[in-house]
């Protein structure tokens, strides 16, 4: 049997790639006029990391890691997620120490042993955006609406911003006991996972997909009834700033995300065509992270959004460019000699960066012009023994089907020029 990719990853081949770039720098140009610089960290990490960042109750620990013993026995995860490991780098580099805030970006892979379906894999992308050291609401509606930018410039308008107080560690402890009391005479009701839930963490029940879960939670007390006042004037302020900002948002007192790090705010963005899986964007503030994990006492406020699932809703809704850069001309070339002299004239011309490229496949003329014209290319630039022996270089419009003998010797030059009239045109 052949070899195939693991499941729940892709391949993505040269036609998509281009896509992919075209969402990376459109994410890179949003970041770069905000004011964020990129961060790149380890594909995998000591699991400790991700135990004590990410939380021991949560699913990416329990069920979700992929971990494993090292040659040296240590124990190692490929990273689920960045912020983890985003506040272990500013601690182990002393980014504390340079001024605050520090506001940092990332794009790349993550990889979560999740059962794969649509818009679901076991590699997906990331791109995030983590500020620490600053704890001000203006910190988590900056970044909300960088979000929002993005989706804009993407042409992504139809989605839904849901946001949530899920409050500090002190307000929470009195929403856990409200809603453990809540819950105490319909526990064997709940499915098996939030069964466990109610001890460890009864917060995450009221995320739970199970319809039996989500009817025994109606009427549950949310976070927001237990604010205590810091939280609730931190929330009236982001909420605020949102608005003055243009970002259409609903406030959803059910939102709890799968985490364990979040304090205060939290969100996430839905596009309701992208299927089951339609959360395109989820984040929140972090203030107990950096210490959690042994850094100085730091708060933090990041989301990141699936790069998989992003590039889905532009496809559904037709917003994804569909050109390929096309070459500027093709080299034919018949015979070695031929070969030879053009590959010299490519040569020169791909010093001026001109985007050339050739056969290299020996074909017949007739073959290497099919090739060119599948390829785009505006001009074949036609070299046999004939133009050898005349000195001369044919180039032929591809789109016309006119064409021209220059001097081969002024090839390059006459080359670059119509190439330029091209670019300013
Ligand atoms: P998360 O909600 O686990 O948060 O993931 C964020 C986004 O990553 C999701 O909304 C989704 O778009 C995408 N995603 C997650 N799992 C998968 C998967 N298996 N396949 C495809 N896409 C997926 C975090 O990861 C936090 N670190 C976000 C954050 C940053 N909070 C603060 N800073």
């Amino acid at each position: 049997m052949t070899i195939q990719r693991p499941k729940g990853t892709q391949d993505l081949l040269p036609g998509t790639v281009e896509q992919w770039q075209y969402l990376e720098e459109t994410m890179r140009s949003v970041c770069r006029d905000y004011g964020y610089d990129e961060i790149r960290t380890p594909m995998f990490e000591a699991t400790e990391l991700f135990q004590r960042g990410v939380g021991q109750t949560t699913d990416i620990v329990n069920k979700e890691m992929y971990t494993f013993l090292d040659k040296g026995d240590r124990s190692m995860t490929l990273r689920p997620e960045l912020t983890a490991s985003v506040c272990r780098a500013y601690v182990e580099n002393k980014l504390y120490g340079q001024p605050q805030p520090v506001k940092l970006f990332y794009i790349g892979p993550m990889f979560r042993y999740e059962r794969p379906q649509s818009g679901r894999f076991r590699q997906f992308h990331q791109f995030g955006v983590e500020v620490l050291g600053a704890d001000q609401a203006v910190v988590d509606a900056e970044v909300i609406s960088l979000v929002w930018d993005l989706y804009r410039r993407l042409g992504l308008t139809q989605l839904e911003v849901h946001v949530n107080s899920v409050g500090c560690p002190v307000c929470r402890t009195k929403h856990r006991a409200l809603l453990q009391e809540f819950l105490s005479t319909r526990r064997e009701e709940l499915c098996k996972d939030c069964g466990d839930r109610y001890d460890r963490n009864p917060l995450r029940i009221l995320d739970c997909k199970n319809a039996t879960c989500q009817a025994v939670t109606i009427g549950a007390p949310t976070t927001r009834d237990t604010l205590c006042e810091d939280c609730s004037t931190h929330f009236g302020r982001v909420l605020g700033l949102l608005g003055v900002a243009g970002v259409v948002y609903r406030v959803n007192p059910r939102l709890v995300r799968g985490l364990d790090y979040y304090t205060k705010t939290a969100f996430e963005v839905m596009v309701e065509e992208i299927g089951a899986q339609s959360a395109i964007c989820g984040g929140g503030r972090y203030d107990g992270l950096v210490e959690e994990i042994g850094g100085p006492p730091t708060p933090g406020f990041g989301f990141a959004m699936g790069l998989e699932r992003i590039l889905a809703a532009l496809q559904v809704k037709h917003l994804l460019p569909e050109e390929k850069p096309k070459l500027f001309a093709m080299l034919v070339a018949l015979g070695e000699k031929a070969q030879t002299e053009g590959f010299s004239l490519l040569s020169a011309l791909r010093t001026h960066e001109l985007p050339v490229s050739m056969d290299l496949l020996s074909r017949s003329l007739k073959a290497q012009l099919k090739a060119a014209d599948r390829l785009g290319a505006r001009y074949a630039l036609i070299l046999g023994e004939e133009e050898l022996e005349k000195k001369v270089l044919v180039i032929r419009d591809l789109t016309l089907g006119e064409q021209i003998e220059v001097p081969l010797n002024q090839a390059v030059e006459e080359i670059h020029k119509m190439y330029q009239r091209g670019v300013n045109a």
